[in-house]
């Protein structure tokens, strides 16, 4: 029997067919076309699992789906996302009702945190904190070995720590908050930004013009020491760092594991949050924490999923 992980994300629709104990057998990408409204969003969605579920759609067990935004888990609808077209939507509906299959729609950061709790870095703890890096900022919280959700299940929107009051506007509403400065859509902004005054630079270059930067791009120009690469990468970094002092006040975490796009950077990214860190921490919490790229990379999203499913169905 196998269980359909989706991931689905601002830009990208990410499936994987999974069994249990081999992992991904087969996975496929689709964009999201969020632009183009839910109705399409779901058809790509249902288009992703038919791809993974040929010739074995009897033996799909599950559908699980990590969706941004705020969700119901209980009836899967997703209440609301500051970067999808959903508003109180029955996700999990529109998908079994098409498909025929049990489906579980988790919050995505909360998908990959059991992702990473079942299968990655962060494997047997009892207090971890997760962060992904992507279109958006998602968060994931377990302490004392349970993940935290809060009144609603709604909580753990470690995206929406304000870090900078007078800080740029975030897809939520508020302004500063870690989302609006640090993810990789908002890393690759600030490139092209300081691209538009220091024109002849690296990122620039490898990226094939302003509008062609994504955050990739930046961690590769920071390789051959570019200056607005350094610029870019310290203003994230630094932002980082307190929103993730703040995690370690309150949570005691002994990991934070950083997931999403960006955090492929490896040490680029996670060398310098070390380092700014322990700027922002009391004394009593250095050296109580380490920060690790997430084990699972590529497949977090994926993999997060079909735990968030797991989970739901134990
Ligand atoms: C949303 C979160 C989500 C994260 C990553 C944020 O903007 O508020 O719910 O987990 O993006 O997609
Ligand atoms: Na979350
Ligand atoms: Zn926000």
């Amino acid at each position: 029997m196998y269980i359909v992980g989706v991931d689905l994300g601002g830009t990208e629709i990410k499936t994987g067919l999974v069994s249990k104990d081999k992992g991904i057998i087969k996975k496929v990408a689709l964009p999201t076309e969020a632009h183009l409204g839910q109705e399409k969003v779901v058809e790509n969605i249902v288009e992703t699992i038919k791809m993974v579920s040929e010739g074995v759609e009897n033996k799909i067990e599950a559908i699980g789906i990590g969706s941004p935004g705020s969700i119901d888990r209980d009836h899967g609808i997703v209440r609301y996302s500051p970067n999808l077209p959903f508003n109180n939507f029955e996700l999990a509906h529109h998908i079994s009702e098409k498909v025929k299959v049990p489906t579980f729609v988790e919050n995505d950061a909360n998908a990959f945190t059991l992702g990473e709790w079942y299968f990655g870095s962060a494997q047997g703890m009892k207090h971890f904190v997760a962060l992904t890096l992507g279109t958006g900022i998602g968060g994931g919280v377990v302490s004392h070995g349970i993940l935290i959700t809060g009144r609603d299940g709604i909580g753990a929107e470690l995206g929406h720590v304000i870090v900078d009051p007078d800080g740029p506007l975030c897809g939520c509403g508020s302004r500063g908050c870690i989302e609006a400065i640090a993810s990789a859509r908002n890393t690759a902004r600030w490139a092209k930004e300081f691209s538009v005054k220091i024109p002849e630079n690296k990122v620039v270059e490898l990226a094939g013009g302003i509008d062609k930067i994504e955050s990739k791009h930046v961690f590769e120009a920071l390789k051959s020491g570019d200056y607005v690469a350094k610029l870019v990468v310290e203003k994230v970094t630094d932002a980082l760092a307190r929103a993730i002092a703040n995690y370690v006040h309150i949570f005691n975490p002994e990991l934070i594991v950083i997931g999403g796009g960006m955090s492929k950077a490896g040490n680029a990214l996670i060398k310098p949050i070390e380092e700014k860190i322990s700027l922002y921490i009391m004394p009593s919490f250095r050296g109580t924490f380490k920060i690790l790229p997430s084990a699972l990379v590529e497949d977090a999203g994926i993999l997060g999923a079909s735990a968030a499913a797991m989970y739901h169905t134990r």
